[in-house]
C-alpha cells in the first residue's frame, strides 16, 4: 500500500448527536458530528461546537447541556436544526422535551439522552472543546440489551464529510478485545 500526501483538513466518519441546551430561557438543539467519550470515570463527553453558534453562548451561560442520540427516522428534523440557528429561529418546539436534574432539556423521543454538567470549556482558534459530566442517561427501554444501549436497536445515525452524506451503522465485523488474540498467538 503507498499514500499520497492530502490536505490536512480531514473529517473521520463520525456519529451524529442533537446537543440540547437552555439559551435565553428557550430550549435550543444543534447537530454535532465533533463528540466523543473523553473521561471513563466519571463518565465524561467532549463536543467540539463553533465559536459563533447559539449552542454555544447557552453552553457557557447554563452550564449544563444534554448530548441526544437520535434514531436514523429523524434524519430530517436532525438536519433541519442544522441548517437554521437559534439566534433567529426558534427551536424550542421541534422536539418533545423533559427536564434533566439541571434542566438542559432532554429530547423525550430520542431512544438515548444524557445530561451532561460543564466540567471544562476550552477555547480552540474557532471551536470551544466543551467537556461534560453525564450527570443522568435515559433510554428507550426498547432499545436496551441487558440494561445498556444495543447498538444496531439505537440505530444511531454517521455523518462524512466533505461529502457531507448520513449513514447508517452496518453490520457487527468482529469482538472487541477479542479477535487480535489470534495475531498475538502469532506474533
Ligand atoms: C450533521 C451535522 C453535524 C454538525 N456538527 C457540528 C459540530 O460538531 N460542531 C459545530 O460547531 N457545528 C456542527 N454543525 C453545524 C451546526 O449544527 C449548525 O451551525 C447549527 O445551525 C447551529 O445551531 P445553533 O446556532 O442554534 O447552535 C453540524 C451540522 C450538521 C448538519
Amino acid at each position: 500500500m503507498s499514500q499520497v500526501r492530502i490536505d490536512p483538513q480531514v473529517h473521520l466518519p463520525m456519529p451524529v448527536v442533537l446537543v440540547g441546551v437552555m439559551v435565553e430561557g428557550k430550549a435550543n438543539f444543534m447537530p454535532a458530528g465533533w463528540v466523543c467519550r473523553a473521561n471513563y470515570t466519571p463518565p465524561m463527553l467532549a463536543v467540539g461546537i463553533g465559536h459563533g453558534k447559539w449552542t454555544a453562548k447557552g453552553i457557557k451561560e447554563a452550564g449544563a447541556f444534554s448530548v441526544n442520540v437520535p434514531a436514523t427516522a429523524a434524519v430530517e428534523t436532525v438536519d433541519y436544526c442544522g441548517i437554521v440557528t437559534g439566534r433567529s429561529t426558534d427551536k424550542s418546539a421541534v422536539f418533545p422535551t423533559h427536564a434533566g436534574d439541571l434542566g438542559a432539556p432532554l429530547i423525550s423521543d430520542c431512544p438515548l439522552a444524557l445530561e451532561c454538567r460543564l466540567h471544562d470549556a476550552l477555547e480552540l482558534p474557532s471551536n470551544f472543546l466543551f467537556i461534560g459530566e453525564i450527570i443522568g442517561a435515559w433510554a428507550e427501554e426498547s432499545i436496551l440489551k441487558d440494561g445498556a444501549p444495543d447498538p444496531q436497536k439505537l440505530d444511531p445515525l454517521f455523518l462524512t464529510m466533505p461529502d457531507n452524506t448520513y449513514w447508517k451503522l452496518g453490520p457487527a465485523l468482529a469482538k472487541a478485545w477479542a479477535c487480535g488474540k489470534a495475531v498475538k498467538d502469532r506474533l
